[in-house]
């Protein structure tokens, strides 16, 4: 089956929120490691907000079907209105920065925040191929160099392997947080950042 990958952004990306949704349901339904119950509707209004704040994607398709999908957020420090800065992702970015200090003298940001794959197409390599493609967008649109974080779940084994092979290093930052607007007490995640540095 031929498999296609495509960058998103805007009114395109909107288009593509329920079946991003979906894709979310059954991946974490398949996955080990998310043992909670999610609404669909809380999902899909978070990442209305994000995309409101100016979340892109890059997804792959085999066929009309949604397999995968990769979300980012980006912020550029000289430009970003106040507005802008408010945004979650734009203070994951401002917190993780803080831990690198100011030695690489970039001012451009991405944040990738979710990589899901259906789990009838894991272990084929498309995690890594939306990923090669988002950091080589970022890397094209962003000359003078940009710094991407990510976190992850500190016992989500294939992430972490995906990042490392992808160069990604610790911050050294540790969360511990709630797994999903809406989900009981007592459900949290101890996520760990991740940064990488292209330039
Ligand atoms: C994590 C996830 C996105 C990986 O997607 P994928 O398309 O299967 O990943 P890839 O085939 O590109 O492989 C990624 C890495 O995981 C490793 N991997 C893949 N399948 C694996 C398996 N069954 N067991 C152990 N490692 C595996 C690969 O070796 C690869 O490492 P490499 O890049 O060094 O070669 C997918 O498993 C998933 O959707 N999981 C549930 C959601 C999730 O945990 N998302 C990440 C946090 S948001």
């Amino acid at each position: 089956m031929s498999r296609k990958f495509e960058h998103l952004s805007g009114g395109d990306l909107f288009d593509y929120l329920p079946s991003i949704v979906d894709l979310f349901a059954v991946t974490m339904l398949a996955s080990e490691l998310f043992q909670v119950e999610i609404s669909k509707e809380a999902t899909q209004e978070r990442l209305k907000r994000e995309l409101e704040m100016g979340m892109q994607a890059t997804v792959a398709r085999e066929e009309y079907k949604l397999v995968g999908v990769t979300t980012y957020s980006e912020l550029d420090l000289d430009t970003e209105s106040p507005h802008e800065m408010l945004s979650f992702k734009h203070k994951e970015i401002m917190r993780c920065l803080k831990s690198l200090g100011k030695t690489h003298h970039i001012s451009d940001f991405a944040f990738l925040s979710r990589t899901f794959v259906d789990p009838d197409c894991q272990g084929k390599g498309v995690a890594k191929e939306m990923r090669q493609q988002t950091l080589a967008r970022l890397k094209e649109d962003h000359p003078d160099g940009v710094i991407v974080f990510t976190n992850h779940q500190s016992n989500n084994t294939r992430i972490i392997r995906s990042s490392i092979s992808l160069g990604f290093k610790q911050t050294g930052i540790k969360q511990t947080w709630q797994a999903i607007e809406g989900a009981s007490a007592g459900e949290y995640l101890n996520n760990e950042y991740w940064y990488l540095v292209l330039k």
